[in-house]
């Protein structure tokens, strides 16, 4: 394997870190990293913001919590918006995880990145692939991250919205901690390639 091929492979999300500080420089090279990601037409729609508090991480998990208890209740939201909400089962999993006392929301992560896009064709996909890039340098650092989906709630959540100044067309596109890994867990399963691959030759 190459190196990137490691660092692909070998990457892993991270729920449990050390209580040690990121220093500055290498958030700034994990910033670069998404930088240089491919975007459609070269567009680089995003923002970054990087949370090193971790009182405001913390509240943040809380906002996160109520928003998502706010959408839960939501019977409209249910039925409309979010289909994966529909599901009994996620929905009794993601109740689970709210009604943790400890942070399952940011696992007590010394850092949190937001990407921060705004509506427009492919965004979403460009800032997918800034994403990885942090976390896949974050990783060949010695970084572990975890990209925190249940975090996009916050788009919801008027508070947020104003205290971190995000305009009406722009977005959270994704949410990921960072910290040095307390353990590495093994790699979940991955689907065969015969069941994901189709050659035509
Ligand atoms: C878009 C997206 C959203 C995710 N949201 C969460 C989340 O809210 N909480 C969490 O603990 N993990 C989250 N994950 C991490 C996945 O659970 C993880 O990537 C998957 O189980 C595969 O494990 P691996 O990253 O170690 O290969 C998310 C991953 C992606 C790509």
């Amino acid at each position: 394997m190459n190196a990137v091929m490691e660092a692909i492979v070998g990457r892993r999300s991270i729920r449990q870190f050390e209580d040690k500080e990121i220093d500055n420089e290498t958030i700034e090279n994990i910033i670069k990293a998404a930088r240089f990601a491919p975007s459609a037409d070269n567009r680089q729609p995003w923002r970054f913001i990087v949370i090193k508090n971790r009182e405001v991480i913390r509240r943040l998990a809380e906002e996160v919590k109520k928003t998502m208890h706010k959408i839960l209740k939501r019977r409209l939201t249910l039925k409309f918006s979010i289909k994966e909400l529909k599901d009994w089962q996620q929905r009794q999993f993601i109740k689970a995880v709210l009604s943790q006392k400890k942070d399952f929301i940011f696992f007590d992560a010394p850092l949190l990145i937001f990407i921060i896009s705004e509506k427009g064709i492919f965004n979403r996909e460009s800032c997918a692939c800034a994403a990885q890039n942090m976390m896949l340098y974050a990783h060949s650092c010695g970084l572990g991250s975890c990209w925190i989906g249940f975090a996009h709630s916050l788009n919801y959540n008027k508070a947020f919205r104003k205290e971190f100044g995000l305009e009406k067309e722009q977005f959270i596109a994704s949410a990921i901690i960072f910290g040095y890994p307390k353990n590495i867990p093994k790699a979940p399963l991955r689907k065969i390639e015969a069941d994901v691959m189709k050659w035509i030759e």
